[in-house]
């Protein structure tokens, strides 16, 4: 891992020399709680130990500059949230499996090989993917398909500087993007809900967009193992499959390649699935969504932008139908 001290003279503030969000979220409830005298001693000892718990983690902390052209200004969603509700079926189905079952996956050593139209092909472990180039935090909304959001702090660069490396061919037209496929590590492998490994894909344009990232860390950490440790792929016009996580193989494509979940179910699952208020998923609007930690009774929803609200996208699908190609 490449932990980067600040530099001389800079006043730049990183976001690893923040109290991690775990630390002050727990110190924050604790404060609460006192104030309220809902705190039993029992429960005291074991935020206690939270604590003492995130504090001992500070070896996941990765640095990075703040991009500001990349900076949703939404309120981020809780460290908490964002870490206990995922889709992650390698992992089981249920939104609270993956942060129960994941520690079983092994992050280190890890590689990830780039390959298929390239004339350089690479494969690169995770020091390299940590030093190919600068990390920047970009705080991007994520929309899932199921209608819920999410606002996250990631960590990573964008994916065409890692693209760029390997020289595509003039047939490199789609990417392909392929998650770990182990069961030994991953006990959701067993069911059939998905066709393993998980795999999505992207346009060629779509991919060397710099919105695209490579991601590898969130909230000034190194990503957790339920958000795709140690390294995935964020695309925030897209709804969150798209974003494929924990993955071991980057292969440029000719073709259209095939992705788990439109395998799945080709008339709800498009390959293109960008956020988009006025196309429908068959069995539910996708006009509106919730956003995670926004849940009073009383809460409106919120309005899905066309895009997720990333219009700088839109001219990608200049001319396209995008009721056709949903
Ligand atoms: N990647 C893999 N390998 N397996 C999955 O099940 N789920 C996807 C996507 N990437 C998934 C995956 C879905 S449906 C969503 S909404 C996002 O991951 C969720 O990312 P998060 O848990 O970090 O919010």
């Amino acid at each position: 891992m490449l932990i980067k001290t600040k530099q001389g003279g800079s006043d730049l503030i990183l976001p690893s020399d923040i109290t991690p969000r775990a630390v002050f979220e727990t110190r924050r409830e604790f404060i609460q709680k006192l104030a309220v005298g809902s705190i039993a001693s029992a429960s005291l000892l074991e935020m206690v130990q939270r604590e003492a718990f995130a504090q001992t983690n500070s070896a996941n902390k990765l640095a990075a500059t703040s991009n500001p052209a990349y900076q949703a200004l939404d309120k981020k969603t809780a460290y908490k949230d964002a870490t206990t509700y995922n889709n992650f079926y390698e992992f089981g189905t249920d939104k609270a499996d993956p942060a129960q079952t994941a520690a079983s996956l092994k992050t280190r050593p890890w590689t990830l090989s780039i390959e298929g139209e390239v004339k350089k092909p690479l494969v690169l472990d995770l020091d390299a993917l940590l030093k190919l180039a600068p990390i920047e935090e970009r705080v991007y909304r994520l929309r899932c398909v199921e209608g819920w959001s999410m606002v996250i702090p990631w960590m990573g660069y964008s994916l065409s500087q890692l693209l760029k490396k390997v020289e595509l061919t003039s047939n490199a037209k789609y990417v392909e993007f392929i998650s770990l496929n182990d069961a030994r590590q991953m006990p959701g492998l067993g069911s059939r809900v998905l066709q393993w490994p998980y795999t999505e894909g992207l346009r060629l344009d779509e991919a060397m967009h710099p919105l695209c990232l490579l991601t590898l860390g969130m909230y000034g950490e190194v990503l957790p193992n339920q958000n795709g440790a140690p390294v995935r792929i964020t695309v925030p016009w897209k709804y969150g499959f798209k974003s494929a996580k924990s993955i071991v193989k980057i292969r440029l494509t000719k073709d259209q390649p095939r992705t788990s979940w439109n395998v799945a179910n080709p008339s709800e699952y498009g390959f293109y699935s960008n956020v988009n208020p006025d196309v429908d998923h068959p069995r539910w609007s996708q006009g509106s969504e919730r956003r995670i930690g926004e849940d009073g009774f009383f809460t409106r929803k919120r309005k899905t932008l066309m895009f997720n609200g990333y219009s700088e996208v839109a001219s990608l699908y200049a001319g396209m139908d995008l009721k056709r190609y949903f």
